[in-house]
């Protein structure tokens, strides 16, 4: 349990996708294994923070099953050799944040760096945000924001993923919270995009208040994990989940938070990959032009 404890001072926590500050309570006893959560308050001055733990290696016959794949998330710098050794280890594809929730939110650039490091390396991408209700942007235009810029990048997206998790996060009331999501959907689809939800059984009990009269055509990517590291890692299929909110059925799950890959800190992540085209170059001609152009397709799990 002191990993719940050691968490609630890591201070870039808000540039971690997903790390959970604490376990809300469980109405339904569906997860009663998680243990009640410490006081935030407590300090030990003697607590070590213990170091990240190497995440366990895909086993080889799952590199390449023709079921599922293996994906982690990411929310810093890459390289084009990071890309490359997690191809190597078995790894199908990437989550990469692309909008960074500070201040008042901003495009994150890195995004278009790690999509094309993806990309060579024989990778997938998908995208997704960490929107920020306090932003004087609406919902709808931090949608916008990503799409424009990835748009103008040369980036073909398909689809995008929006977090909500973190209940401290969404400090206004729930009918606020709801309308800024809705209309974070409603703009993506105006875009043409698909869109999925990142968040937990708990996180949309919190934050929504279990809001389901939206059309489940909305994707889920759920996390579950007994605690962050290797040893709170749940098992690495969808089997767990349980429906809540609009969605009878996941499409991508989160089984381990913070652990080290390849040198990176990184949350993993698996799903189906009959679903999965991979991404692609598409080549278009522009009007009456006749010029080529080529763009990295991004976003298709769960299509
Ligand atoms: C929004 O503001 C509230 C109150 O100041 C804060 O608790 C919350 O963490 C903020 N959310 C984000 C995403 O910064």
């Amino acid at each position: 349990m002191k990993h719940y404890l050691m968490l609630i001072f890591i201070p870039s926590l808000l540039a971690l996708p997903t790390v959970p500050t604490a376990q809300p309570s469980d109405p339904l006893g569906l997860w009663n294994h998680i243990q009640p959560v410490l006081s935030d308050q407590v300090i030990d001055p003697d607590y070590n923070i213990p170091e990240v733990q190497d995440a366990p290696e895909i086993p080889f016959d799952e590199r390449d099953s023709p079921t599922h794949a293996y994906s982690v998330d990411i929310a810093f710098h890459t390289t084009p050799s990071d890309m490359e050794c997690l191809r190597e280890k078995g790894y199908h594809s990437v989550f990469v944040r692309a909008l960074n929730p500070i201040g008042n939110t901003y495009f994150d650039s890195e995004v278009l760096n790690t999509i094309n490091n993806a990309y060579e390396a024989g990778l997938g991408s998908e995208v997704y945000i960490t929107p920020n209700i306090n932003s004087t942007r609406s919902g709808a235009d931090q949608i916008s924001l990503v799409y424009q810029n990835l748009r103008g990048n040369g980036i073909n997206v398909r689809s995008i993923w929006i977090q909500v998790t973190s209940p401290s996060n969404w400090e206004v009331p729930m009918a606020v919270r709801i309308n800024f999501i809705q209309d974070m959907i409603q703009r993506a689809k105006d875009l043409g995009l698909s869109v999925g939800i990142y968040t937990s059984f708990y996180d949309w009990l919190e934050i929504t208040g279990g809001w389901n009269t939206f059309s489940s055509d909305v994707f889920l990517w759920y996390w579950h994990v007994l605690g962050v590291g290797a040893d709170g890692e749940t098992n690495p299929t969808l089997e767990d989940f349980r429906p809540f909110g609009p969605w009878r059925q996941a499409t991508v799950k989160q089984f381990g938070q913070v652990e080290k890959v390849c040198g990176m800190i990184v949350n993993r992540n698996v799903y189906a990959t009959r679903t999965q085209l991979k991404s692609q170059i598409v080549h278009f001609s522009n009007g009456n032009k006749k010029e080529e152009k080529t763009q990295i397709r991004v976003g298709g799990i769960g299509f």
